[in-house]
């Protein structure tokens, strides 16, 4: 035999074993090669037959192909051991999620006004200084801003040159002269939005939307939501802003849950209220079955916002008669109408926003 014929047959080995590979596991295939009588030493036999002189580079050749079968073997079985997939064995479970709990909030809060004819509408988050302030009657340097602490955008002010008129609060409209912009510290700029948007009463509005402040602590967030009803019409009372409080709470916190509203003051609303529910834990008494105090409520109600009857200025800013038309408005955290929900006690709101799972899990 020469070397080139042994050579040969060294590539026909080769080529076989990267041929079975494909087919077969490498543990299956050893002694096919590498036993006692398999191929290589079959092979290793016939060195017998090679001229004298060219024993030593046959002697070579065949080192180096036990070795490549060697190493091809062990690698294969080595990466297939990685990469084998019993098909019998059962699939893993993907954790099934669900949406955040202020999400589901959202959702209820949403369907419960919508149930009474109130339109769902989203208002941008950045807004003109115009609708978040000055349309609800809070002229340029009023005090009442200060409660809304809050981010502006660094950007030209261009209202300057144009002075405010209290008789007519659209002279400084943006669409006019352009103006501030800031991220909004609630949804009431959503309020003369709505009114130009429909033009004329009836109107029926569910705003809900994240609101921004400078705030942070157990019961504050920087970012929040507020979900801001506005109901204009002719004939609007305050009985008509009592009864959709009672049935947003018995909707929302069940059966039996009043509202009470406490005079306060708002510059948009005339006159004003902040808003309580009864506590849903003691039955709105403040005391447990055992004669405890209710350490949920402490006094009976939780407060959850504001509200109040539309002021004849933000009509106006809306384009609508005060003389004609009345309406009412109010405005409340999801968070912290959420939090207060039957059975859940959360003492520090900005856990919803923590991405703690094992807390999220819980709802
Ligand atoms: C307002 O924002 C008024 N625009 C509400 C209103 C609307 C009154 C329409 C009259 C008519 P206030 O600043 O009180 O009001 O906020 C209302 C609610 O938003 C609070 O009671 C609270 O539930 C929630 N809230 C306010 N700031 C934060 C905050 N930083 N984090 C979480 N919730 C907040």
């Amino acid at each position: 035999m020469t070397l080139i014929e042994l050579q040969q047959q060294v590539d026909t080995i080769k080529n076989q074993l990267d041929q079975d590979l494909a087919v077969s596991r490498p543990s299956d295939l050893s002694s096919k090669y590498l036993g006692k009588k398999g191929l290589f030493n079959q092979l290793a036999k016939e060195i017998a037959m090679v001229e004298a002189d060219q024993r030593k580079d046959a002697g070579q050749l065949l080192n180096q192909l036990k070795q490549e079968l060697e190493q091809k073997l062990s690698a294969t079985e080595d990466s297939q051991q990685q990469t084998w997939v019993d098909l019998t064995m059962p699939g893993e479970q993907p954790a099934v999620g669900h949406l955040h709990p202020v999400t589901q909030a959202i959702e209820e809060i949403t369907h419960i006004f919508e149930r009474i004819g109130f339109t769902k509408v989203s208002y941008p988050e950045v807004d003109w200084d115009w609708y978040a302030f000055e349309s609800l009657n809070m002229p340029p340097s009023h005090p009442a801003r200060d409660e809304w602490e809050t981010f502006f955008i660094n950007q030209k002010d261009t209202t300057q040159s144009v002075e405010y008129d209290s008789n007519n609060p659209r002279k400084r409209h943006p669409s006019l002269v352009g103006g501030k912009l800031v991220l909004t510290p609630h949804t009431s700029n959503g309020q003369v939005r709505e009114m130009e948007r429909l033009g004329k009463p009836p109107i029926r509005m569910i705003n809900i939307a994240r609101c921004y402040r400078r705030q942070q602590d157990a019961t504050h967030t920087p970012m929040f939501h507020q979900f801001e009803g506005l109901v204009i019409d002719k004939g609007i009372t305050i009985q008509h802003l009592k009864g959709t409080l009672d049935y947003f709470a018995q909707e929302f916190y069940g059966p039996g849950t009043k509202s009470r509203i406490r005079p306060f003051h708002f510059q948009f609303t005339e006159p004003s209220f902040e808003v309580d529910f009864s506590c849903h834990i003691c039955g709105g008494t403040g005391y447990l079955a055992n004669e405890q105090k209710c350490r949920f409520c402490k006094s009976g109600w939780h407060e959850v916002g504001g509200a109040g009857m539309v002021h004849p200025n933000v009509l106006k800013a809306g384009n609508i008669d005060p003389e004609e038309y009345t309406g009412f408005a109010f405005g409340w955290g999801v968070e912290r109408t959420y939090t207060l929900k039957e059975g859940l006690k959360i003492d520090d709101i900005r856990l919803l926003y923590s991405g703690d799972l094992r807390f999220l899990e819980q709802f």
